[in-house]
Protein backbone atom coordinates (compact mmCIF):
# COMPACT_ATOMS: atom_id res chain seq x y z
CA UNK A 1 0.00 0.00 0.00
CA UNK A 2 1.65 3.44 -0.92
CA UNK A 3 0.61 6.19 0.94
CA UNK A 4 0.93 9.82 -0.28
CA UNK A 5 0.55 13.04 2.44
CA UNK A 6 -0.64 15.83 1.24
CA UNK A 7 -0.70 19.35 2.87
CA UNK A 8 -4.41 20.40 1.92
CA UNK A 9 -7.53 18.78 0.12
CA UNK A 10 -6.70 20.79 -3.08
CA UNK A 11 -3.32 18.75 -3.17
CA UNK A 12 -5.09 15.23 -2.31
CA UNK A 13 -7.23 16.09 -5.77
CA UNK A 14 -4.13 16.93 -7.71
CA UNK A 15 -1.93 13.47 -6.47
CA UNK A 16 -5.34 11.50 -6.96
CA UNK A 17 -5.47 13.14 -10.46
CA UNK A 18 -2.13 12.64 -11.77
CA UNK A 19 -2.70 9.06 -11.52
CA UNK A 20 -6.07 9.20 -13.22
CA UNK A 21 -4.97 11.25 -16.15
CA UNK A 22 -2.36 9.11 -16.43
CA UNK A 23 -4.19 5.78 -17.11
CA UNK A 24 -6.71 7.81 -18.92
CA UNK A 25 -4.33 9.17 -21.02
CA UNK A 26 -2.99 5.68 -22.23
CA UNK A 27 -6.07 5.41 -24.45
CA UNK A 28 -9.80 3.68 -23.60
CA UNK A 29 -10.12 3.25 -19.86
CA UNK A 30 -12.69 2.04 -17.22
CA UNK A 31 -12.73 4.57 -13.95
CA UNK A 32 -14.49 3.32 -10.95
CA UNK A 33 -16.22 6.51 -9.48
CA UNK A 34 -17.16 6.83 -5.72
CA UNK A 35 -19.46 9.62 -4.42
CA UNK A 36 -19.53 12.19 -1.52
CA UNK A 37 -17.46 14.72 0.12
CA UNK A 38 -13.97 12.82 -0.04
CA UNK A 39 -13.30 12.87 -4.25
CA UNK A 40 -14.73 16.14 -4.53
CA UNK A 41 -11.31 17.84 -4.97
CA UNK A 42 -10.37 15.08 -7.19
CA UNK A 43 -13.12 15.67 -9.15
CA UNK A 44 -12.35 19.47 -9.44
CA UNK A 45 -9.23 19.02 -10.16
CA UNK A 46 -10.07 16.56 -13.06
CA UNK A 47 -12.86 19.11 -14.41
CA UNK A 48 -9.55 22.01 -14.44
CA UNK A 49 -7.63 19.81 -16.61
CA UNK A 50 -10.54 18.76 -18.71
CA UNK A 51 -11.11 22.66 -19.61
CA UNK A 52 -7.90 23.81 -19.17
CA UNK A 53 -5.31 21.03 -20.48
CA UNK A 54 -7.75 19.37 -22.93
CA UNK A 55 -7.95 16.05 -20.90
CA UNK A 56 -10.80 13.95 -22.52
CA UNK A 57 -13.22 11.71 -20.93
CA UNK A 58 -14.58 10.61 -24.41
CA UNK A 59 -12.79 7.15 -24.00
CA UNK A 60 -14.10 6.59 -20.48
CA UNK A 61 -16.31 4.46 -19.29
CA UNK A 62 -17.27 4.88 -15.82
CA UNK A 63 -18.93 2.85 -13.05
CA UNK A 64 -20.26 3.86 -9.82
CA UNK A 65 -19.63 1.93 -6.64
CA UNK A 66 -23.09 2.34 -5.09
CA UNK A 67 -26.42 3.89 -4.85
CA UNK A 68 -29.47 4.30 -2.29
CA UNK A 69 -31.92 1.49 -2.53
CA UNK A 70 -35.36 3.40 -3.73
CA UNK A 71 -34.07 6.26 -5.40
CA UNK A 72 -34.48 6.99 -9.02
CA UNK A 73 -31.81 8.03 -11.42
CA UNK A 74 -32.93 11.18 -11.34
CA UNK A 75 -33.65 11.66 -7.33
CA UNK A 76 -31.76 14.55 -6.14
CA UNK A 77 -29.48 12.41 -3.89
CA UNK A 78 -29.51 9.39 -5.93
CA UNK A 79 -25.48 8.79 -6.03
CA UNK A 80 -26.52 8.88 -10.06
CA UNK A 81 -27.65 12.30 -9.86
CA UNK A 82 -24.56 12.86 -7.49
CA UNK A 83 -21.98 11.93 -9.61
CA UNK A 84 -23.39 13.48 -13.16
CA UNK A 85 -23.34 16.84 -10.63
CA UNK A 86 -19.98 16.53 -8.73
CA UNK A 87 -17.79 15.15 -11.98
CA UNK A 88 -19.37 13.72 -15.64
CA UNK A 89 -22.17 16.53 -16.25
CA UNK A 90 -18.70 18.61 -16.76
CA UNK A 91 -16.28 16.56 -19.09
CA UNK A 92 -17.16 14.75 -22.26
CA UNK A 93 -17.70 11.37 -20.75
CA UNK A 94 -20.71 10.38 -23.05
CA UNK A 95 -23.61 9.72 -20.50
CA UNK A 96 -24.01 6.33 -21.87
CA UNK A 97 -20.67 5.51 -21.08
CA UNK A 98 -21.76 5.85 -17.54
CA UNK A 99 -22.87 2.92 -15.76
CA UNK A 100 -24.89 3.34 -12.05
CA UNK A 101 -26.93 0.60 -10.77
CA UNK A 102 -30.57 1.11 -10.51
CA UNK A 103 -31.83 1.93 -7.28
CA UNK A 104 -35.87 1.61 -8.13
CA UNK A 105 -35.15 -1.56 -10.29
CA UNK A 106 -37.72 -3.65 -9.16
CA UNK A 107 -35.78 -6.79 -8.77
CA UNK A 108 -32.49 -5.45 -6.63
CA UNK A 109 -30.85 -8.65 -6.53
CA UNK A 110 -31.19 -8.82 -10.03
CA UNK A 111 -30.12 -5.69 -10.74
CA UNK A 112 -26.85 -6.58 -7.91
CA UNK A 113 -26.46 -9.14 -10.78
CA UNK A 114 -26.42 -7.74 -14.15
CA UNK A 115 -24.06 -3.98 -12.63
CA UNK A 116 -21.58 -7.09 -11.68
CA UNK A 117 -21.61 -8.91 -15.20
CA UNK A 118 -21.54 -5.61 -17.02
CA UNK A 119 -18.38 -4.42 -14.86
CA UNK A 120 -17.09 -7.83 -16.07
CA UNK A 121 -18.33 -7.46 -19.88
CA UNK A 122 -16.65 -3.80 -20.03
CA UNK A 123 -12.88 -5.99 -18.84
CA UNK A 124 -12.88 -4.49 -15.32
CA UNK A 125 -11.90 -1.47 -13.56
CA UNK A 126 -9.01 0.03 -14.60
CA UNK A 127 -8.69 2.87 -11.77
CA UNK A 128 -11.30 2.85 -8.83
CA UNK A 129 -11.08 5.99 -6.78
CA UNK A 130 -12.47 5.39 -3.22
CA UNK A 131 -13.54 7.28 0.17
CA UNK A 132 -13.56 5.86 3.62
CA UNK A 133 -16.15 5.78 5.79
CA UNK A 134 -16.18 7.13 9.38
CA UNK A 135 -16.92 3.23 10.23
CA UNK A 136 -14.37 2.08 7.69
CA UNK A 137 -16.43 1.19 4.92
CA UNK A 138 -15.38 1.61 1.11
CA UNK A 139 -18.06 1.61 -1.13
CA UNK A 140 -21.48 0.50 0.93
CA UNK A 141 -19.67 -2.33 2.05
CA UNK A 142 -20.45 -1.91 6.39
CA UNK A 143 -18.62 -3.75 8.88
CA UNK A 144 -18.82 -7.43 8.94
CA UNK A 145 -19.05 -7.32 5.27
CA UNK A 146 -17.73 -10.17 3.30
CA UNK A 147 -13.72 -9.66 1.80
CA UNK A 148 -14.97 -11.77 -1.27
CA UNK A 149 -18.50 -9.91 -1.52
CA UNK A 150 -19.48 -9.21 -4.93
CA UNK A 151 -22.21 -6.20 -5.69
CA UNK A 152 -25.32 -7.19 -3.56
CA UNK A 153 -28.62 -5.61 -1.78
CA UNK A 154 -26.87 -4.28 1.64
CA UNK A 155 -28.10 -2.61 5.21
CA UNK A 156 -26.83 0.77 5.46
CA UNK A 157 -25.12 0.95 9.25
CA UNK A 158 -26.60 3.45 11.39
CA UNK A 159 -23.75 5.57 11.48
CA UNK A 160 -23.74 5.34 7.79
CA UNK A 161 -27.11 6.69 7.81
CA UNK A 162 -26.47 9.24 10.18
CA UNK A 163 -22.97 10.43 8.22
CA UNK A 164 -25.56 10.89 5.39
CA UNK A 165 -28.96 12.34 7.56
CA UNK A 166 -27.84 16.09 6.36
CA UNK A 167 -28.82 14.99 2.88
CA UNK A 168 -32.16 13.90 2.96
CA UNK A 169 -35.73 14.83 5.00
CA UNK A 170 -35.79 14.13 8.58
CA UNK A 171 -36.64 10.10 8.69
CA UNK A 172 -35.96 9.77 5.24
CA UNK A 173 -32.12 8.39 4.83
CA UNK A 174 -32.48 5.03 3.19
CA UNK A 175 -32.25 1.67 4.53
CA UNK A 176 -30.70 -0.33 2.09
CA UNK A 177 -28.11 0.03 -0.84
CA UNK A 178 -26.65 -1.96 -3.57
CA UNK A 179 -23.32 -1.55 -3.66
CA UNK A 180 -20.29 -3.22 -5.64
CA UNK A 181 -18.18 -5.82 -3.46
CA UNK A 182 -14.74 -6.07 -1.50
CA UNK A 183 -13.69 -8.71 -4.18
CA UNK A 184 -14.71 -6.30 -6.57
CA UNK A 185 -13.24 -3.40 -5.03
CA UNK A 186 -9.90 -5.79 -5.00
CA UNK A 187 -9.72 -7.14 -8.79
CA UNK A 188 -9.47 -3.18 -10.08
CA UNK A 189 -6.40 -2.80 -11.40
CA UNK A 190 -5.60 -0.08 -9.12
CA UNK A 191 -7.51 1.34 -6.18
CA UNK A 192 -7.04 5.20 -4.95
CA UNK A 193 -8.24 5.85 -1.94
CA UNK A 194 -8.57 9.64 -1.00
CA UNK A 195 -9.72 10.99 2.99
CA UNK A 196 -9.88 14.10 3.99
CA UNK A 197 -9.99 15.36 8.15
CA UNK A 198 -10.09 14.14 11.67
CA UNK A 199 -13.34 12.22 11.54
CA UNK A 200 -11.67 10.01 8.97
CA UNK A 201 -8.46 9.12 11.18
CA UNK A 202 -9.19 6.24 13.01
CA UNK A 203 -10.74 4.34 10.16
CA UNK A 204 -7.71 5.09 7.82
CA UNK A 205 -5.10 3.76 10.65
CA UNK A 206 -6.91 0.80 10.82
CA UNK A 207 -7.44 0.26 7.42
CA UNK A 208 -3.83 0.74 7.00
CA UNK A 209 -2.02 -0.44 10.22
CA UNK A 210 -4.95 -2.71 11.49
CA UNK A 211 -5.13 -6.35 10.87
CA UNK A 212 -7.23 -7.34 7.54
CA UNK A 213 -10.59 -7.50 9.10
CA UNK A 214 -14.27 -7.47 8.17
CA UNK A 215 -14.16 -5.36 10.96
CA UNK A 216 -12.99 -2.63 8.77
CA UNK A 217 -13.65 -3.13 5.23
CA UNK A 218 -11.08 -1.13 4.00
CA UNK A 219 -8.52 -2.91 5.07
CA UNK A 220 -9.07 -5.64 2.46
CA UNK A 221 -7.08 -3.08 0.57
CA UNK A 222 -4.23 -4.35 2.52
CA UNK A 223 -4.24 -7.35 0.16
CA UNK A 224 -4.07 -4.86 -3.27
CA UNK A 225 -1.22 -5.03 -5.05
CA UNK A 226 -1.76 -1.51 -6.37
CA UNK A 227 -3.34 0.22 -3.36
CA UNK A 228 -2.42 4.04 -3.29
CA UNK A 229 -3.82 5.88 -0.11
CA UNK A 230 -3.54 9.58 -0.23
CA UNK A 231 -4.43 11.50 2.71
CA UNK A 232 -4.73 14.93 4.34
CA UNK A 233 -2.94 16.06 7.55
CA UNK A 234 -5.70 15.11 9.69
CA UNK A 235 -6.89 12.31 8.03
CA UNK A 236 -3.51 10.87 8.67
CA UNK A 237 -3.35 11.84 12.07
CA UNK A 238 -3.57 8.82 13.67
CA UNK A 239 -0.77 6.30 11.80
CA UNK A 240 2.14 5.26 13.76
CA UNK A 241 4.58 4.99 11.14
CA UNK A 242 3.94 8.48 9.69
CA UNK A 243 7.74 9.16 10.02
CA UNK A 244 8.34 6.08 7.69
CA UNK A 245 5.35 7.23 4.82
CA UNK A 246 6.88 10.06 4.44
CA UNK A 247 10.50 9.46 4.00
CA UNK A 248 9.34 6.48 1.63
CA UNK A 249 7.15 9.52 -0.36
CA UNK A 250 10.31 11.55 -0.25
CA UNK A 251 12.15 8.55 -2.19
CA UNK A 252 9.63 8.22 -4.69
CA UNK A 253 8.91 11.25 -5.63
CA UNK A 254 12.91 11.98 -6.05
CA UNK A 255 12.83 8.81 -8.39
CA UNK A 256 9.58 9.97 -10.47
C1 LIG B 1 -19.78 6.56 -1.95
C2 LIG B 1 -18.92 5.61 -1.26
C3 LIG B 1 -18.68 5.73 0.20
C4 LIG B 1 -18.03 7.05 0.57
C5 LIG B 1 -17.82 7.14 2.07
C6 LIG B 1 -17.21 8.45 2.50
O1 LIG B 1 -19.87 6.24 -3.31
O2 LIG B 1 -18.44 4.72 -1.87
O3 LIG B 1 -17.85 4.68 0.63
O4 LIG B 1 -16.80 7.15 -0.10
O5 LIG B 1 -19.05 7.00 2.71
O6 LIG B 1 -18.12 9.47 2.22
P1 LIG B 1 -17.64 10.99 2.22
O7 LIG B 1 -16.59 11.06 1.16
O8 LIG B 1 -18.85 11.78 1.85
O9 LIG B 1 -17.09 11.25 3.56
Amino acid sequence: MQIILCDTAAEVGVRAADIIEARVRQGPAVLGLATGGSPESTYQELIRRHREQGLSFADVTAFTLDEYAGLAADHEQSYCSTIRRELVDHVDLPLDQLHTPRGDAADLVAEADRFDASIAAAGGVDVQILGIGANGHIGFNEPTSSLSSRTRVKTLAGKTRADNAGYFAEGQVPRLCLTQGLGNIGEARRAVLVALGKNKAAAVRSMVEGPVSAWCPASVLQLHRRAVVVLDPGAASELALLDYYREAQDLNDQLA
